[in-house]
């Protein structure tokens, strides 16, 4: 294990795309801007998918506008084609993540298209963005198991995960959308990916739904992943995957780490306060137990 590693914040997005109640656009920009005062180097704001799809961030263009970037501080967006790519540069995004899964079944729910297809739609944002000076990160789902499809060959992970790093993505976030694995099997997975690309060229994304996203975390730490996915407050969930719950709560893993003597340049205090500060906005308690357990200390 390195000694730093890096949290990529997607509560305003993984969190919010999934409410029921419609978040007041001020609010996700204060939530943003919130999450930047913590430490946090890289916050992922929203996304420009179709809103029709994703009602809940349909505001996109008027959050990125609106919030305070931080020098130092990378927000992505997900962008599922080309519309969207031109949606985010015209407020000035500089740097977006597209997404697809490992499975068919998946894809064709959440994205309306095959993997194939998806990847196909990416190639001329990924040259966009390379003449542009974008950076561009890319997510699989899926990589534990399907809602739809039931199991996914690792094979599958690897080739998509491949095709997303040779397509020009610096960075390849391994989703398990559905919360479903456990830490042998994340450790498996991780390394057939590891095996074809840079290990600091992966990200590990887990929901908790089944309560393992901080074993599985732990598990991919000690095989050398340095970037985890989190939601602050446990925020979240796919809508286009049935039963998907929160990502893992941005607290916690934070809280792991620093136990574990890893350097997060994260104020924690700072960060449950504001998971605190969401589940207020959002009319329930926090979805982290470290948010809790320091409220109560
Ligand atoms: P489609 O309906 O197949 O495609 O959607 P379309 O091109 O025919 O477009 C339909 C309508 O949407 C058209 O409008 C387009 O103009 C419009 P109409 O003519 O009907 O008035 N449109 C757009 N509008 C704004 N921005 C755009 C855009 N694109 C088309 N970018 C599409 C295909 C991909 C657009 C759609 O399926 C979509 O937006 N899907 C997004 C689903 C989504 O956001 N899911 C959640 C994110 S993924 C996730 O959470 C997993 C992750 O966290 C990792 C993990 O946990 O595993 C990342
Ligand atoms: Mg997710």
């Amino acid at each position: 294990m390195g000694n730093h590693v890096r949290i990529v914040e997607v509560g305003p997005r993984d969190g919010l795309q999934n409410e029921k109640t419609l978040v007041a656009s001020a609010d996700k920009i204060e939530l943003i801007d919130r999450l930047s005062a913590t430490g946090l180097k890289s916050i992922e704001a929203t996304s420009f998918v179709s809103p029709k799809w994703v009602p809940q961030l349909a505001d996109a263009a008027e959050v990125f506008a609106g919030i305070t970037r931080r020098p130092g501080v990378q927000y992505p967006v997900l962008v599922p084609n080309e519309r969207g790519y031109e949606r985010a540069r015209s407020v000035g995004v500089e740097e977006i993540a597209v997404f697809t899964a490992a499975s068919e079944a998946f894809n064709k729910t959440n994205i309306n298209a095959s993997i194939d297809e998806s990847l196909a739609r990416f190639a001329p944002v990924l040259q966009r963005a390379r003449q542009d000076g974008v950076r561009v990160r890319g997510y699989v789902s899926t990589v534990l198991g399907c809602p739809y499809q039931g199991e996914v060959p690792l094979a599958d992970v690897v080739r998509v995960a491949s095709s997303l790093h040779a397509m020009g993505c610096y960075e390849v976030s391994l989703g398990d959308t559905i919360g479903i694995g456990t830490p042998h099997q994340a450790r498996a997975m991780l390394r057939a990916v590891a095996a074809e690309l840079p290990i600091s060229a992966l990200a590990v994304h887990f929901h908790d739904t089944y309560g393992q996203a901080l074993s599985n975390i732990l598990a991919c730490l000690e095989d050398g992943v340095a970037v985890i996915d989190s939601a602050v407050s446990g925020a979240g969930g796919c809508p286009y995957a049935k039963g998907a719950s929160g990502n893992v709560a941005s607290e916690d893993v934070v809280y792991m780490l620093h136990g574990l003597g890893l350097d997060t340049g994260i104020d924690l205090d700072a960060l449950a306060e504001t998971g605190r500060w969401l589940a207020a906005r959002l009319g329930r308690e926090t979805g982290s137990k470290v948010g809790r357990a320091l409220a109560a200390a």
